[in-house]
């Protein structure tokens, strides 16, 4: 057994139609100068506008200058600009609404913002980031990344076409504000895919060496939440295309919440725990195709998870048991624990993808020394050639 310590430095709301109380009750964070960092959709400036409104409640003299992230996969160009503002503005407290990439995007933005080198000089290194960085109060949008209480930031050099992060417990935001109502809205392929990063979160934490008691009990909750919940979304939102959001029911409201606080019990294992390879091995993906992290995911999930079955035996039939399936449906084989959770992705989510669908053209051989990082933490990592045996039963046809 891992001995741990828990520590969470980011405090959390979390409830329906939460967001006002929590900002009155971190009122001396909203004044002077704010950057909000949000979305470039037409959904994320309606989100937008709503924190406008909010910040103006709790403090009408405080000024709002607006970020709009022009990319899925934030770059390092954009930290930059953005950076630039809150310099020349002398902003000191930046707010995200949003889902992963604008949280993440504003956490390095935080770093860029007080440091005198580039962004460039933190991004895939072990630099040691600046200990005053602004504080960040994040509102997720959409159930997935956890990124509200993870202390990482994901981006793209795109001018080396590479995807990587910047890390450090200073990242992390101060205040994460939690509501459900926020994502009833989320269409169907950003609900399924997002939704299936919360399972990787939970299913890699399980599964990595630093896993401890408590990250486990948080991981099995989030998979059963998963297993349960995201398949009922998938038949709810498909059932009720063109119905306004005060039309939706109740039960898929109830979905949406657990989707959520899955999603934010995940976010507190990747900061404590972390991923194992198909986190990693996704990044490339992302930065060749632009595709999401969860399409990414859902690609490389399958070979993965049949190839841990080889080494993580126990540990994965408990997977399949979180998930739901009956103790006579639980496969005893790397090849059926490949075929059954491939099929669960493309029957219950309708995510089931392949690399070549996803447009990626690279060999495996081609593909795998782009992974980087440290990948110990998965004893997988072990297996000689791993990553392009991996990569290869991801292609399709
Ligand atoms: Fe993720």
């Amino acid at each position: 057994m891992n001995n741990f310590k828990i520590e969470l430095p980011t405090k959390v709301y979390f409830g329906n139609n939460c967001v006002l109380d929590a900002l009155l009750s971190e009122k001396s964070r909203i004044n002077g100068h704010i950057l909000l960092v949000c979305g470039c959709s037409e959904a994320s400036a309606v989100n937008a506008e709503k924190m406008h409104t909010w910040i103006s409640s709790v403090n009408p003299d405080a000024i709002v200058t607006d970020y709009r992230n022009p990319h899925s996969n934030p770059r390092l160009d954009d930290v930059r600009e953005a950076a630039k503002q809150a310099w020349e503005k002398n902003v000191h407290t930046i707010i995200a609404i949003g889902g992963g990439s604008v949280m993440d995007l504003a956490k390095a933005v935080a770093v860029a913002a007080v440091s005198e080198e580039d962004i460039g000089a933190y991004f895939g290194t072990s630099k040691e980031l600046p200990e005053n960085t602004l504080p960040i109060i994040a509102v997720p949008t959409t159930a997935g990344t956890g990124s509200e209480l993870s202390k990482a930031a994901i981006l793209t050099d795109s001018a080396q076409g590479v995807k990587d992060g910047i890390r450090g417990a200073c990242l992390a935001p101060k205040v994460a504000i939690v509501d459900p109502e926020l994502t009833y809205t989320v269409p169907l392929k950003t609900t399924m895919e997002t939704g299936f990063d919360v399972l990787a979160h939970a299913v890699e934490s399980f599964l990595s060496r630093k896993a401890d008691l408590y990250s486990e009990m948080l991981s099995a909750r989030a998979i059963s939440i998963v297993g349960e919940s995201l398949p009922l979304l998938k038949r709810f939102i498909e059932s009720r295309e063109g119905i306004t959001e005060g039309d939706i029911d109740p039960s898929e409201k109830e979905a949406r919440e657990k989707m959520l606080f899955a999603s934010m019990l995940m976010g507190i294992n990747l900061y404590r725990t972390g991923n194992c390879l198909p986190h990693r091995m996704q990044y490339p993906i992302g930065a060749l195709t632009d595709t999401s992290h969860g399409a990414g995911l859902a690609a490389l999930f399958p070979a993965w998870i049949g190839r841990e079955f080889e080494v993580n035996r126990d540990k994965v039939q408990e997977v399949f048991s979180y998930l739901g399936y009956p103790a006579d449906d639980i496969p005893t084989d790397g090849r059926e624990v490949r075929k059954i959770f491939y099929g669960f992705l493309k029957n219950k989510l309708g995510i089931g993808y392949s690399l070549k669908g996803l447009g990626v053209k690279q060999s495996a051989e081609e593909l795998a020394p782009q992974v980087r990082g440290n990948l110990k933490s998965d004893i997988l990592s072990e297996t000689p050639d791993i990553l392009i045996k991996i990569y290869e039963e991801s292609m399709g046809e």
